[in-house]
């Protein structure tokens, strides 16, 4: 919380530091501010540090680009000469295409809480007849934030604004770049490629945050890695069309930005109105664990950051699909409750004409067919059985077969008087429409008021196609995305221990947008246990164990038709907020006494499992995975290694377990349940493993220990216990 100097530092050079950050901005003149370094902590600097820092960073004008030096600002601006994309982009029928702010004096802010500095500046173009304000802001934890708001100030003309986009420099030796694709079942692709001179952009045109959106645009040091290697990450927290971009001119500049992706006349600013930006994050670590600890802890220092211990989840879906009825859910619910569930969620089907996925979404009262007496004996049935009751909901879709459509088909966002394609047999709602935005809320309130509910799975299965407004005519995506926005504020307000997840055909609205008022992200709807290693290891770049949906599922895959033992399905949930998604009216005793024995660790876990520093072990053997979560205050740590193919090593040699107090020590020894080594040879595991092992953190994380030969699709846990 600490800066040396003035308010506006040496010269208008601050100096912000937190959270083993350092930011140094240039606010000297009447430009926008320009970031000298996003990075490592610098230590203490005087002023005159600051301004030799400020005086070394200004390059050599050379021959045949402008005759002065073009700074490249948090908005770049063409009116400085900056050639490549610019930061705010739009125009007055033609006119005022190139802004030239000017800003007055920035005002700093050393905060208490989440964030520890604020700089806020404010500008205007006069002749343009715009208006500015952008904020940077530091988080305790050591991320950097930052958004704007541009204001038509004409009285009498509109604006037109196609892009404002926020930029964030990054070193030149940020040479490569790590994004993420996915599609349904497959979120969270990792892709790798030089970051070379010109722009790798990345859309997203979904009218959700997508299956394919990139999480972070990360750009490091060549070969970086999750120990070792800078990087810097960047992530636009919004939940409708976005844009991230990886940017390096022939000028040495390079940049991460990002911002909303406006469609044609979204961004139109009648006299006097403004738009905001979301808040575009980004993070900076030695390898990727560090850049994601900073968004974790950030994350969980937010008021809003569920801290109650993360209820064991049933979830309905893979168990009975549509198939509801109350003897077969209540039976449900028993084996549930019988094994350690806490939270019971009636998954799809439960309202009028559900009875597949061809009707029914917007008719949100309950089927008369399927529960006669309504949910009331069932929500009955679970909390005498002492879970919390959850309900699926889908609230911002609509199918073309059900009463609300029939009663409202002006409520569909469309345009040129049709339809869009159907996805999945449904059409999105307007909620940008008072109308439809009352209707739903009034629906969704009774609902969860009828039956005291604990928990909403809030789903959302389809892309905006041609998503023309109700209203207005023009695209409706970014109302839409502020209408469900307030929906959820609004719920939230009148139930205030209501739970949301944020589900969308699995994970495909996974962002900081929506996670300011959810409590919870569905990873993904493939729960086969090996594609789930990859999904939530890199969706955990972004977010917390503790935030992610995580389900045991079925012994065989539904979505993959692999079959997985139960050591392995629940050792990957483990590492997650842990669920069941599976029948277990047809699992065996064993099987059940089984699941029962890992929802025990989990429940004796979580509190470390939740709190503590997610690592990821450098193995050089692609086929093991070696992950785990240690306590903040070095106490203990869980890892666990896992097969994800045969080997071509034989016995498998070391792994190093990283992340504990190099200077304590330790006592290592397999977790129960997943104790046994899997082996079909009659090997016997390594010395050590029948009977533990006392080393310090330091030889864990330079030697390592022996590993056991594992086969495909296997894990084991270890435990270390400071002694
Ligand atoms: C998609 C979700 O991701 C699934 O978990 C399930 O809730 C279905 N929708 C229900 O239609």
């Amino acid at each position: 919380m600490e800066h040396a100097f003035g308010p506006l530092g040496a010269d208008g050079v601050v100096h912000l530091r937190a959270g083993g950050t350092s930011l140094v901005v240039d606010t000297a003149g009447a430009g926008l501010p320009r970031v000298l370094h996003w990075g490592s902590d610098l230590g203490e600097l005087s002023d005159s540090a600051l301004v030799a820092l400020r005086l070394s960073s200004i390059p050599q004008v050379v021959s045949s680009t402008v005759d002065r030096v073009v700074p490249l600002s948090l908005l770049p601006e063409q009116s400085r000469g900056w050639l490549g994309t610019p930061g705010v982009q739009g125009h007055r029928d033609g006119h005022d295409f190139s802004p030239a702010f000017v800003v007055d004096t920035p005002a700093l802010d050393s905060l208490d809480g989440t964030v520890a500095h604020r700089l806020t500046v404010s500008g205007a173009d006069a002749d343009a007849g715009l208006g500015l304000t952008v904020e940077l802001e530091l988080t305790v934890s050591g991320l950097v934030r930052t958004r704007a708001t541009l204001t038509n100030t004409s009285e009498t003309t509109g604006y037109t604004l196609d892009a404002v986009l926020l930029a964030l420099p990054v070193p030149t030796r940020a040479q490569e770049i790590l994004d993420f694709t996915g599609r349904h079942l497959r979120e969270r692709s990792p892709q790798r490629h030089a970051f070379t001179l010109g722009t790798h952009l990345r859309e997203g045109r979904r009218g959700r945050t997508g299956a394919d959106a990139t999480l972070l645009l990360i750009a490091g040091a060549p070969g970086f890695s999750f120990e070792t290697g800078e990087v810097w990450a960047l992530h636009v927290a919004w939940s409708g069309n976005h844009r991230t971009l990886a940017e390096r001119t022939p000028g040495g500049d390079g940049f991460l930005g990002g911002g909303e992706l406006l469609l044609p006349g979204e961004g139109t600013l009648a006299p006097g109105a403004a738009y905001a930006t979301p808040w575009v994050y980004g993070s900076w670590g030695r390898g990727l664990d560090e850049m994601a600890a900073r968004f974790h802890g950030y994350l969980r220092s937010r008021a809003q950051h569920p801290v109650s211990p993360r209820p064991v989840v049933l979830n309905t879906w893979e168990a009975v699909y549509f198939h509801q009825d109350l003897g077969a859910l209540t039976a449900l619910a028993d084996r549930a409750a019988e094994v350690g569930v806490e939270r019971f969620v009636l998954d799809d089907g439960w309202f009028r004409h559900r009875r597949d996925d061809h009707a029914g979404l917007g008719d949100w009262y309950v089927d008369e067919v399927v529960w006669p007496d309504g949910l009331g004996p069932l929500v009955e049935h679970v909390r005498s059985a002492g879970m919390q009751f959850g309900l699926w909901v889908e609230p911002e879709m609509i199918n073309v077969d059900s009463d609300l459509a029939r009663k409202h088909p002006d409520w569909i966002l469309a345009t040129g008087n049709r339809l869009p394609p159907e996805a999945r047999f449904q059409q999105v709602l307007d909620l940008a429409n008072p109308a439809a935005y009352d209707h739903i809320l009034e629906r969704l309130d009774s609902l969860v008021r009828e039956y005291a509910i604990d928990y909403l799975k809030w789903d959302h299965n389809r892309d905006l196609v041609e998503a023309g407004s109700t209203s207005h005519g023009r695209p409706g995506v970014h109302d839409q995305t502020l209408a469900v926005y307030r929906l959820i504020d609004e719920l939230k307000a009148r139930h205030p221990d209501l739970e949301i997840e944020s589900c969308s055909s699995g994970g495909a609205r996974a962002d900081l947008g929506i996670l300011e008022r959810t409590d919870r992200i569905w990873a993904s709807d493939c729960i086969d246990a090996l594609e789930r290693q990859q999904i939530q290891r890199w969706t955990g770049l972004l977010l917390p164990p503790e935030l992610v949906g995580a389900h045991v599922g079925s012994p065989v895959s539904h979505s993959t038709g692999r079959a997985h033992t139960l050591t392995f399905r629940a050792g990957t949930a483990l590492f997650g907020h842990l669920g069941v998604e599976w029948d277990l009216r047809r699992a065996s005793p064993s099987d059940l006494a089984e699941l029962a024995g890992w929802i025990a660790l989990y429940k004796a876990t979580r509190g470390l499992l939740h709190t503590g520093r997610v690592v990821h072990v450098d193995h050089p053997d692609p086929a093991l995975l070696v992950h785990g979560v240690v306590a903040e205050d070095g106490s203990a740590g869980i890892y666990a290694l896992v097969a994800i193919a045969t080997s071509a090593w034989y016995p498998p040699g070391h792994v190093r377990l990283v992340g504990l107090d190099p200077d304590a020590s330790y006592r290592l020894a397999p977790l129960e349940p997943a104790t046994a080594v899997p082996s079909l040879g009659g090997h016997t595991p390594p010395p050590w493993w029948a009977v533990g092992v006392v080393l310090t953190g330091r030889v864990l994380a330079e030697v390592g220990v022996q590993a056991p030969n594992l086969l495909p699709d296997s894990l084991v846990l270890l435990a270390a216990n400071r002694l």
